[in-house]
């Protein structure tokens, strides 16, 4: 580690791979950024010329014009979105941190600035003090933002926002890309210009939610998939937040993001510190797939943690919910699961309905259990069974919640989450338990942890089914964050007392998913939604976040549980192959054509897991779907989708613009679901071709050209593996 001295001025600078960040630093100065985006080698008029000689006053204006604060703060003659809100009991809300010192240094592939500053009043009663903790990853392009907050002041401070981060973003990214959506139908890509007023989102659903993931991307309006500048923020967080983008009046843009506070939510005693969640920041000028694969690599490398410290491959799961739902019965299970291994299922998860009073949602959660009518004698039964099969063994839970109708609320009534003096708010008739209270989380840890230790299960699918809303404590307290931390932590003391046991992160499918709480679980339940045209965009989505192999993605049952829709069994699999592959249908009931084909794509997943769950992710559209490809080096798995009818006479052939090798590369069609638009009785060589030994084409080709594909029917997919000849 390579400490560096601290001159009064300087411009500092972080480096990644293609990317830098630029920031001015003058002590007793505001510390301003010049530059975050493209790596740049000289600046000589950086280096040269102050944003404080270069911005010229404007008409109508305040006589005092500063870059963009790496903090800035409510006051001081400045009008756009603070990153800080605070005062002492209604005093001291107008702040200016300036800085003090700074410390760069150097420690393999990440460079950190640490940034430290404090208000500059004269009153020692409201004095405050900043650390700002910028990281960037070499490698990944991956900018960490974290700010500490110390209230050196003499009285209580009430803090109202507190970005994570704060980053400039030039003036023409102006389009802001969210992932938004709903239950059932999470993760919709969605762009709109940010505008003369600017653009803002807040979650106060408690949870990172289904309707705003923790994201944005910044874009210039040219900006697509495969080209063009991009830079993406997310919020490692999995509770409330905000992110706002406000015109600068130095005619940058600057965004910023951070927990949302409720009122009264944060407030520092004299000496207290707040440590805000990491933004991840990231640029790239080859398109949305450049951050993506940035974030990608980054999750990786440094955010999951795999036990025994390296990814096992991903075993594909049988998930009982919609085959059974809380309908358990012993000889109906151990039939599904000798049916689920013979498919070749790797892991049998037993969802819902296993612990006392579960016959539906509205009793029983908290009695971390078995029901004694449908198990009497416990779960080791059923799990020797799925275990003697050779598959591991996950149960449900959700921990954080629970039921009036349950003996834990009758023995605990206090423990649940409630508004003094107001009526319960129940979501799915549940409650949520105050977890930061050390006794209830002690609860939860010895129910999980008996639960662990006398059986023989290596899989939790945690669960969260209701808004954390109603989140006061017993003092009248706002616990949002209180909540979140919380359950940070009771994963981590788990993990700790079982280090094998993997955890999912399921919120009525995709409404917990950030990169706060995959550093303690290894895989999200991306939606209930099992629809597979629903599914081609709900993945598509979140593939802009998170990489494949953390993507839970089953093969539903037709027709679908949540639309009524029918699609084919080879449509449902051939979406399903593009993730952590998994089936939560009643397989007993399948014939033996759609058993032979399930097992087919199992295969076939399973083949080339290695490569979806290791490789570099991209994915493109074409006039009537979308396509999804991930290469290996020298092995590449493409999926092209078909969700509306066909836009022209032909397909266009499906270019692969960020195919990376030049040679000739062999091309087979792998896999098929749906039906061709053309004459059955016109013979097709290319189709033969492609369903024989392939064909070749080179890279060149690939990526100017394309590959021919045929006009399919909505609710068709066609998948196909090229290999590298060179
Ligand atoms: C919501 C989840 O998303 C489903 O997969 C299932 O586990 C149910 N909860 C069980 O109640």
């Amino acid at each position: 580690m390579t400490a560096l001295h601290t001159p009064t001025h300087a411009l500092l600078k972080l480096e990644g791979l293609r990317s830098c960040a630029l920031i001015e630093f003058q002590a007793g100065r505001i510390p301003t950024w010049r530059h975050y985006g493209v790596k740049l080698q000289d600046t000589p008029l950086m280096q040269t010329w102050s944003d404080a000689a270069i911005l010229r006053l404007p008409n109508a204006s305040m006589d005092r014009l500063d870059g963009v604060a790496v903090l800035p703060c409510f006051g001081n003659g400045l009008s756009h979105e603070p990153a800080l809100l605070a005062h002492h009991d209604g005093q001291g809300a107008v702040q200016e941190l300036v800085a003090q010192t700074y410390l760069l240094t150097v420690d393999g592939d990440t460079q950190t600035l640490v940034l430290h500053l404090a208000d500059n009043t004269q009153q020692a009663e409201v004095a405050l003090q900043a650390t700002v903790t910028l990281t960037l990853h070499w490698d990944t392009d991956l900018l960490s933002i974290q700010t500490t907050l110390h209230n050196t002041g003499q009285s209580t401070l009430q803090v109202d926002r507190l970005a994570s981060g704060v980053v400039p973003i030039a003036a023409h990214l102006q389009e802001v890309g969210t992932l938004t959506g709903q239950w059932a139908n999470e993760f919709q890509w969605q762009r709109s210009p940010v505008g003369n007023t600017g653009w803002q989102m807040q979650n106060r659903h408690g949870r990172s939610s289904h309707e705003r993931s923790p994201a944005c991307f910044l874009l210039d309006p040219l900006t697509g998939e495969h080209s063009g500048e991009v830079i993406a923020a997310h919020l490692a967080w999995s509770g409330n937040h905000y992110f706002s983008v406000d015109p600068h009046d130095s005619g940058a843009l600057l965004l910023q993001a951070g927990e949302w506070y409720a009122p009264g939510e944060v407030r520092l005693a004299p000496g207290a510190k707040l440590e805000t969640a990491p933004l991840y920041v990231t640029w790239s000028n080859t398109g949305t797939n450049g951050v993506s694969r940035n974030l990608h690599q980054f999750a990786r490398r440094h955010v999951l943690k795999w036990q025994g410290g390296a990814m096992a491959p991903r075993p594909v799961h049988l998930n009982t919910w919609e085959a059974v739902y809380f309908d358990h019965d012993d000889v109906v299970l151990r039939e599904l699961a000798t049916r689920a291994a013979a498919l070749g299922i790797e892991r049998f998860v037993l969802d819902d309905g296993w612990f006392p009073g579960r016959s539906n949602d509205r009793s029983g959660l908290g009695d971390w259990w078995p029901d004694s009518r449908k198990y009497p004698n416990g779960l080791t039964p059923l799990i020797d069974h799925v275990v003697g099969l050779g598959m591991g063994f996950g149960l449900w839970v959700e921990p954080e919640m629970v039921n009036p109708d349950s003996e834990l609320f009758r023995k605990h009534p206090d423990w649940a989450l409630q508004s003094p003096g107001r009526s319960l708010h129940t979501g799915r008739y549940q409650l949520l338990l105050d977890i930061a209270r050390p006794e209830v989380s002690d609860y939860l840890f010895d129910k999980l942890h008996t639960l662990l230790s006398e059986n023989t299960i290596s899989y939790l699918k945690w669960d969260m089914n209701r808004d954390l809303a109603q989140a006061e404590d017993a003092r009248g307290h706002m616990v949002y964050r209180a909540q979140v931390h919380a359950l940070y932590a009771l994963l981590q003391r788990l993990r700790q007392a079982h280090p094998k046991v993997e955890i999912e992160s399921c919120a009525s499918g995709g409404g917990r998913m950030d990169l706060g709480i995959l550093h303690h679980a290894s895989r999200f339940w991306t939606s209930d939604n099992n629809d597979a045209l629903s599914r081609v965009m709900i993945q598509s989505g979140a593939m802009r976040l998170f990489p494949l192999e953390v993507l839970g993605a089953h093969v539903g049952p037709a027709p679908a549980h949540c639309t009524g829709r029918t699609q084919s069994m080879d449509f449902r699999c051939a979406v399903a192959l593009f993730g952590h592959m998994g089936v939560e249908a009643d397989v007993r009931k399948l014939d033996d054509t759609n058993t032979a084909k399930l097992a087919r794509w199992i295969a076939l997943h399973k083949a080339w897991r290695s490569v979806l769950h290791q490789g570099v992710f991209q994915q493109g559209h074409t006039a009537n779907g979308v396509w999804w490809m991930v290469q290996e080096q020298q092995r590449c798995l493409l999926g092209v989708f078909t969700v509306k009818p066909p836009a022209g006479v032909q397909h266009a052939p499906v270019r692969l613009p960020e195919l990376v090798g030049d040679g000739p590369w062999r091309v087979q069609l792998l896999g098929r679901a749906g039906h061709e638009r053309a004459r059955g009785e016109a013979p097709s060589l290319w189709l033969d071709a492609l369903q024989g030994e392939g064909v070749v084409c080179s890279g060149a080709e690939l990526r100017a050209i394309g590959l021919p594909v045929s006009n399919m029917n909505p609710e068709s997919a066609l998948v196909f593996s090229l290999n590298s000849l060179t």
